[in-house]
């Protein structure tokens, strides 16, 4: 029997619930620590029925009905016994949780980002201390399905599930009580297949929305004019060329980043950190209609169609950017800001990311970036190594 946490109450914590209890040999237990959630799922769950509609990977549809086992926002009911601990939820909400479980977490137990998103080891190292040195760490690129909650604690879709998910494992000192793919694999079911292999610091590295969206926001809005606009601008299929030569730009200097890393410490295996578009190409390369080049490949990705750019209307009923929502306010600090500090630890040059960062920051009215140091005044809050005070390769790959 696999014992195991899920922690998150969202869209995707919701959808594990459903998937997890639903297979063979599995006590899945969830708990969330946001508001009131814990309570109403609960309440919901002793009059209905809990039910996740999944799409395969196939593209067939099933109807899940099972319940987890417990649903808390209590660790000392929901940890004991438990093997892994998945967390399933926004970055920055990992303190609270990673705070609340250290009491009740022992030594081998399997923590796992799904995802964790950019610098999650580094959270987990900083609340952990000792524990996380003698936990089993395992990060993963994306979460493994699109997936919404339609009515809280009663039912959740799954839109899509992915073929296959990359993921990356630090082994800890006290081993676990099993494999640590396999079991999280028992959780999902057969898809997405888990290949988890290499090197924590590559799920960082492959953190993409982090470059994505700002690139893409800067090819739009750092050449805007300031005129309000009639609609919002289309995200993917609007992208601009100068977003692309960004993007572009970004991803190379994180590759460049990976192999200085790997030359300096040959034995680690960063070798999951691919280009953009080879990324672009494993994911999406079925819904796209023209794979030719990075520029066509997300405009013409079926899975963004109708995606805008995130603005604000003004009393006129005009469009303006919304420099205040996620994909600058969590992708910089969570994200871009991370592999500047990544790219600084490894004395790598990154003109691109600067460039970007420089101007997000200026739209966001936070500091990270000063005179190509993270010596502003919000790294404090970021999730780069310079928040941490890792200065070196070797506290950074957690080999000290
Ligand atoms: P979500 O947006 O549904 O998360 C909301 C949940 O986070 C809340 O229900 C609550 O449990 C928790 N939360 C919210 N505010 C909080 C606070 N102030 N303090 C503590 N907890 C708080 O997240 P979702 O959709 O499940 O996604 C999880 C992660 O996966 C995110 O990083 C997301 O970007 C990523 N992701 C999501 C996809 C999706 O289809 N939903 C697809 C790919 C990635």
């Amino acid at each position: 029997m696999v014992k195991f946490v899920i922690c998150g109450g969202g869209n995707g914590a919701h959808c594990y619930a459903g998937i997890a209890s639903s297979q063979p040999g599995v006590d899945a237990r969830v708990l969330t620590l946001y508001a009131d959630e814990a309570e109403r799922w609960t309440n919901s769950m002793k009059t209905n029925d809990f039910v996740v509609t999944q799409t395969m990977e196939n593209k067939s549809v099933v109807t899940l009905k099972t319940k987890p086992t417990i649903v808390t926002k209590d660790p000392a009911q929901a940890a004991p016994g438990a093997d892994i601990f998945v967390f399933m939820m926004p970055a920055f909400a990992h303190q609270q949780y990673l705070l609340a479980l250290k009491e009740h977490v022992k030594p081998g137990a399997i923590l796992v980002g799904l995802p964790g998103q950019a610098g999650f080891e580094f959270e987990v190292r900083k609340h952990w201390g000792d524990l996380a040195k003698q936990c089993t760490l395992v990060n993963f690129e994306s979460l493994p399905w699109a997936c919404r909650l339609t009515k809280f604690g009663e039912t959740a879709e799954v839109i899509g599930t992915k073929t296959s998910l990359m993921g990356a494992i630090f082994p800890g000192t006290v081993p676990p009580s099993g494999d640590a793919t396999a079991m999280l694999q028992s959780t999902l079911g057969p898809h997405p297949q888990l290949i988890v292999k290499g090197h924590l610091l590559a799920m960082t590295l492959m953190g993409v929305n982090a470059y994505i969206h700002p690139s893409i926001m800067y090819g739009v809005w750092s050449t805007w004019d300031g005129n309000p606009l009639d609609e919002a601008p289309l995200f993917y299929q609007g992208m601009t060329e100068l977003g692309c030569a960004t993007l572009d730009g970004c991803s190379n200097e994180i590759l460049a980043t990976a192999k200085s890393i790997t030359q300096q410490r040959p034995n680690v295996d960063l070798s999951s950190v691919i280009h953009i578009y080879d990324w672009y190409i494993r994911c999406y390369a079925k819904d796209m209609a023209d794979t030719s080049n990075l520029y066509n490949a997300i405009r013409t990705n079926g899975a963004y169609k109708g995606l805008k750019h995130p603005c604000k209307q003004n009393d006129a009923g005009k469009y303006l950017p919304d420099f205040a929502y996620r994909y600058m306010t969590e992708d910089m600090p969570c994200g871009l800001v991370v592999m500047k500090g990544i790219a600084l630890v490894a004395g790598v040059p990154t003109p691109t990311m600067d460039k970007v960062i420089e101007w997000a920051q200026s739209k966001m009215g936070a500091e990270y970036l000063v005179n190509g140091q993270l010596s502003g005044k919000d790294v404090a809050k970021s999730r780069s190594p310079q928040a941490y005070g890792i200065q070196d390769l070797d506290t950074m790959l957690g080999l000290k």
